[in-house]
């Protein structure tokens, strides 16, 4: 197996091989103190502590790293990109309202530009190059957008997408309801995935479309460390913040007693106790954890692009040690809304037919980004679009400057309201989804598999006044 970690870490030690198909709450499988400690990303300092607004800077730069090679054992050094020297980027935090300001300064030798994926911001804002150049190398730009829902959300370039988030350009944004119950204890999860353990391509890995069809995820990372341990005490409240950042990566969670409080845009209308939660490449999540008297571990369950199980076995993603133990808390009081399913009324306005086969290229109603013929909706008003997946492999279908309230997945409505960025289309499902666009511009709506993306698997929505 091979470990990757920042140059300025100790390194973590050889681990034991993964166990073989353990149940999905089974004991820590290996001496938990050989392996490493859970740590945060580093938060972002804000630049401008005042009620109402947050600052922040980010260098975009290159990141040497040392991967160790799984055959020689030796450390081989690898040259990643990082934001602020560190991979994930650090973490950043506003509130709901706030006005927030970023200043990038790009010291890569290639353009860049930064994406605020998940959260609605004016267009000018979203760092796309649709219409826009980007940042050159040497350039500085300051983002400014105002937020107005809290969750969990992350930011990556949308420039040579695919290389740059593979190279480790990306971090979390959470934004925070000062109306939400606070908690003993946050964790920020930020997962990107190796290609395959016994391959140092580097940095992350190389790209293919063929990874993860097997179900075989190659070797993950949390914070950039492998199989990490929590360490929490019985009693606490937990809140756990989850960015799946892989380039084509799926993770599907397992542990028992698994509680989910938000998805990707914020708070969920109720707590759901899902068997396992599938993170799809760009997605988040949020889990309250109430541990007590036993440590476990999570797994990651073999995942599928080409639509569900696969081959290889549960792994540990990291595990949650206990000490000491106590009773459980009961759940925290979250504000959950409650809201219903929207009334799935009327025709579709706009139509996209995913299609292609392994191996490429994607395409969006026969088209292939940036040849696309892009549909136009009036800013404001509701708008229903259809996404028909007619291509073999899973799709995680992601729009930008505007959220999707599900209408119904292959014609059925969800039994609460369902607001997502970012949602997972397997083979032959069909979405009908609400949007209701807040800004004018050029949206693109894209495959979140970033090479099908770069593949061609992206569209452009048009969004002007009547
Ligand atoms: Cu994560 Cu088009 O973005
Ligand atoms: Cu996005
Ligand atoms: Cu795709």
């Amino acid at each position: 197996m091979i470990l990757w970690l920042l140059a300025c870490k100790p390194a973590p030690p050889v681990d034991s091989p993964a166990t073989e198909s353990p149940a999905p709450d089974s004991p820590i499988d290996s001496a938990p103190d050989l392996r490493p400690r859970f740590a945060n990303p580093p938060e972002a300092e804000d630049l401008d502590p005042a009620e109402g607004s947050a600052r922040f800077e980010l260098t975009a730069g290159t990141l040497a790293q040392l991967v160790q090679d799984p055959v020689t054992g030796e450390a081989v050094a690898v040259e990643g990109f990082a934001y602020n020297g560190s991979t994930p980027g650090p973490t950043l935090r506003a509130r709901v309202g706030d006005v927030v300001t970023v200043t990038l300064t790009n010291t890569l030798d290639s353009t860049t530009t930064i994406h605020w994926h998940g959260l609605a911001v004016p267009y000018a804002m979203d760092g796309v190059t649709w219409t826009d150049q980007g940042l050159a190398p040497g350039a500085t730009f300051t983002y400014t957008f105002t937020v107005t829902r809290a969750g969990t959300f992350w930011y990556h370039p949308h420039f040579d997408t695919d290389r740059q988030v593979d190279n480790g350009l990306y971090g979390a944004f959470i934004v925070e309801d000062p109306q939400d119950p606070p908690v003993d204890r946050e964790l920020v999860m930020v997962l990107d995935d190796w290609e395959s353990p016994d391959s140092v391509a580097p940095p992350h890995g190389g790209v293919s479309d063929t990874h993860g069809a097997d179900g075989d995820e190659g070797l993950w990372t949390v914070n950039g460390l492998v199989r990490p341990v929590v360490e929490a005490a019985g009693g606490e409240r937990v809140r756990l913040r989850l960015v799946n950042a892989s380039n084509s990566g799926y993770v599907a969670l397992s542990y028992g007693g698994m509680r989910q409080i938000a998805g990707d845009q914020g708070l969920l209308p109720a707590l759901v106790e899902p068997e396992q939660l599938l993170l799809p490449p760009g997605d988040r999540a949020e889990l309250e954890l109430l541990p007590s008297d036993s440590s476990f571990e999570v797994m990651d369950l073999p995942y599928s692009h080409a639509g569900g199980a696969g081959w290889a076995d549960a792994e540990a993603m990291f595990a949650v040690e206990v000490e000491p133990a106590a009773p459980a808390a009961t759940g925290a009081a979250w504000p959950f809304s409650g809201a219903p399913a929207p009334e799935s009324a009327g025709p579709s306005e706009v139509v996209w037919v995913l299609s292609g086969e392994l191996g490429g290229p994607w395409l969006i109603n026969g088209e292939r980004y940036p040849d696309v013929t892009v549909p136009r909706v009036v800013l404001g008003e509701s708008a229903i679009i259809e996404v028909r997946n007619l291509s073999p492999s899973d799709h995680p279908f992601h729009s930008h400057g505007m959220e999707m309230e599900v209408l119904s997945v292959d014609g059925v409505a969800p039994t609460a309201a369902q607001v997502e960025d970012t949602i997972n289309l397997a083979p032959r499902q069909t979405l009908r989804a609400r949007v209701t666009p807040r800004y004018a511009g050029s949206w693109m709506m894209h495959c979140h598999i970033l090479e099908h993306a770069d593949g061609g698997m992206m569209t452009v929505l048009l969004v002007e006044e009547e």
